[in-house]
């Protein structure tokens, strides 16, 4: 009995989630209908509880008239941690194996999606300049948050960061004084304005909109994760086709790309790193 009621409820949450993401869709434009459910169902969870809320239901329609309200619950859906040169070992696979196969480019471009607050595309950046690739780069730095992207363009982090930063750094391969690629102002550290000459930052939906430009490298780092196997598949069908001939995947440790398409789409050049390349 009270197997079978626990099980309706769950039935009817789920109808109620659905119904809440169609509405955000269709009045908001904002697609989180093929995210991972229970990371999306426990986000939904905190924001009735943080905005003094009983059901899905009064969720939904406090979003759907109060774009204040849309705002915060879009911004728990957007999960931004990051820091630089995280993973090091994903950085240090990158200088070995990537790195050596882009020398006679004469102009490569980049694209970091869902790149949160910027810290992964200063990482490359500073990667790209030591290994002397850096003026004939360009990097676009992309997510679906407006808000995390006005921070990136700022290029400037909190100071209290810096000590694991540069402990990634030296572990990712970096070689030298890594306090040398900003200054201190404050509680906060601005990078060298010659680091972002030539990053872009945009905004760009992984759900609804399409690729823009034909890159050598995509990386896509922690994203996918909260996905479900429809968006997973498109995300992936999206870079295959954002790719040149040749070019090079990098996800994160706990994302890959499923056999089926890996084996006739992607060559593995880093199982551990979750690195492919595009064939
Ligand atoms: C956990 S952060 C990952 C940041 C960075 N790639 C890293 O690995 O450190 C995930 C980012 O993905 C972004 N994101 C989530 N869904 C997205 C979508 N549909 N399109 C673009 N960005 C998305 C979020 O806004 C967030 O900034």
């Amino acid at each position: 009995m009270l197997h079978q009621y626990e099980e309706e409820k769950g039935l009817l949450e789920e109808i109620e989630i659905c119904l809440l993401l169609e509405g955000i869709y269709r009045h908001y434009g904002h697609d989180f209908r093929n995210y991972s459910y229970s990371s999306i169902r426990r986000r939904i969870w905190h924001r009735i509880r943080a905005e003094r809320l009983r059901s899905i239901s009064a969720l939904q329609e406090a979003v759907l008239h109060d774009p204040g309200t849309m705002e915060r619950l879009f911004s728990d859906f957007s999960i931004n941690v990051t820091e630089m040169f995280r993973d090091p070992s994903f950085f240090l696979a990158i200088r070995r194996k990537v790195v050596p196969l882009l020398q006679n480019l004469p102009a490569i471009r980049i694209w970091h999606a869902g790149c949160s607050t910027g810290e992964e595309v200063y990482s490359m950046a500073i990667l790209l300049y030591e290994e002397g690739l850096y003026d004939r780069c360009t990097i676009y730095g992309t997510d679906m948050n407006h808000r995390v992207l006005e921070q990136a363009e700022s290029g400037s982090f909190p100071l209290q960061k810096m000590q694991l930063y540069t402990k990634n750094y030296l572990q990712s391969g970096g070689e030298e004084a890594f306090s040398e690629y900003y200054k201190v102002k404050g509680n906060q550290v601005a990078f060298h304005p010659f680091l972002s000459e030539n990053i872009v930052f945009s905004q760009h939906n992984l759900a609804t909109d399409h690729s823009f430009n034909e890159f050598h490298i995509i990386i896509c780092r922690n994203v996918l994760i909260y996905f479900n196997e429809i968006m997973h598949q498109r995300v992936i069908q999206l870079f295959k086709d954002s790719l040149v001939a040749s070019g090079f995947l990098g996800l994160g440790r706990k994302e890959g790309i499923h056999r089926n398409l890996q084996r006739e789409a992607f060559e593995v050049i880093d199982p551990q790193e979750k690195i492919y390349r595009k064939m």
